[in-house]
C-alpha cells in the first residue's frame, strides 16, 4: 500500500532528490508531492519542467514485489495513469516503456530509479502529470494536459486521492500487463535492427522487445533499438 504518508513541499529541487536524501528513515509507500521543482529529471538526464499547477510525485517501493522485476512497476504505474486519466475521460496510450500521451502528446512520465543503500535494494519512482498548464510555450506540439483536454481545471489534492486509490487497488500483474499490451503504442510497427526490418510482436513482461521477420524472431533489449521515428512529432 502506499500513500499512508504524504510529505508536501511548496519548492524543492526534485522530489526524487529528497527521497533519495531521506532512503533509509522512510517507510515504503511514503510519498512526497511539490507545487513546484527548480530541478526536476526526467529520463536520459533530460530536465522535467515543473510548473506550480502539475503533480510532482514521487513514491518510496521497498517491497519485494517489485524489486524482483522492475519491468512490473514500469507497467503498473502505466496503467494506473490511464485508470487515473480515464477519470477525467481522458483516453490515453503508453509510449514505450512508460511515458503517457494524448493525442501523441505527452501528458505524463515515469523515472524509476533503483537505489542501493547499506546493501537494500529500494526504488523511487517519480511521476510527473501535466495537471493545470495550458501553456508549454516551445513544446506546445509535444505536451498536453489534462486542462487542455478537458478544459476544466483539476484539484490537485483530488487527484492525489484518485491516485492512491488506484495504485492500491489489488489487480493481478496479468491483468495490468494485459491492459499495458493492448495502450501500446509500440506493437506490429516496423522497425530497422542491425540492418534488417522486423515488425515489433509484443513486448515481454519483462520490458524486452520480440521482433520478427520472415527469417527469425529475435528477443531484444530496448536500449538497443532506436524506437524515435515511431512516434511522430516525439
Ligand atoms: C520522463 O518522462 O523523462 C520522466 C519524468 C519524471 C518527472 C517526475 S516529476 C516528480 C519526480 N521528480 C523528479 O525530479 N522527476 C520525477
Amino acid at each position: 500500500m502506499i500513500g499512508y504518508k504524504i510529505i508536501k513541499f511548496d519548492i524543492i529541487d526534485s522530489t526524487n532528490n529528497y527521497m533519495k536524501k531521506h532512503i533509509s528513515s522512510l517507510e515504503h509507500g511514503t510519498m512526497v508531492i511539490a507545487n513546484e521543482q527548480t530541478n526536476g529529471r526526467g529520463r536520459f538526464g533530460n530536465t522535467w519542467i515543473s510548473e506550480p499547477g502539475n503533480l510532482f510525485l514521487s513514491i518510496l517501493i521497498k517491497s519485494q514485489e517489485f524489486k524482483d522485476n522492475i519491468f512490473d512497476l514500469h507497467i503498473k504505474t502505466s496503467v494506473v495513469i490511464l485508470k487515473l486519466l480515464q477519470v477525467y475521460n481522458i483516453s490515453a496510450k503508453i509510449k514505450y516503456p512508460n511515458d503517457i500521451l494524448v493525442h501523441n502528446k505527452k501528458i505524463s512520465g515515469i523515472l524509476v530509479e533503483k537505489i542501493i543503500y547499506e546493501s537494500e535494494t529500494s526504488i523511487i519512482l517519480g511521476i510527473g502529470i501535466n495537471v493545470n498548464q495550458v501553456d508549454f510555450c516551445d513544446l506546445k506540439y509535444k505536451a498536453t494536459s489534462i486542462k487542455i483536454e478537458t478544459n476544466k481545471f483539476v484539484d490537485l489534492d483530488h487527484l492525489v486521492t484518485d491516485f492512491i486509490t488506484i495504485f492500491n487497488q489489488k489487480t493481478s500483474i496479468d491483468n495490468l500487463y494485459k491492459e499495458y499490451l493492448d495502450h501500446s503504442l509500440l506493437l506490429d510497427k516496423i522497425v530497422e535492427y542491425k540492418n534488417k526490418k522486423y515488425i515489433i510482436k509484443t513486448i515481454k513482461k519483462d520490458g524486452q522487445i520480440v521482433l520478427k521477420n520472415k527469417e527469425e524472431t529475435l528477443v531484444i533489449d530496448y536500449d538497443r533499438l532506436s524506437l524515435s521515428h515511431l512516434y511522430a512529432n516525439l
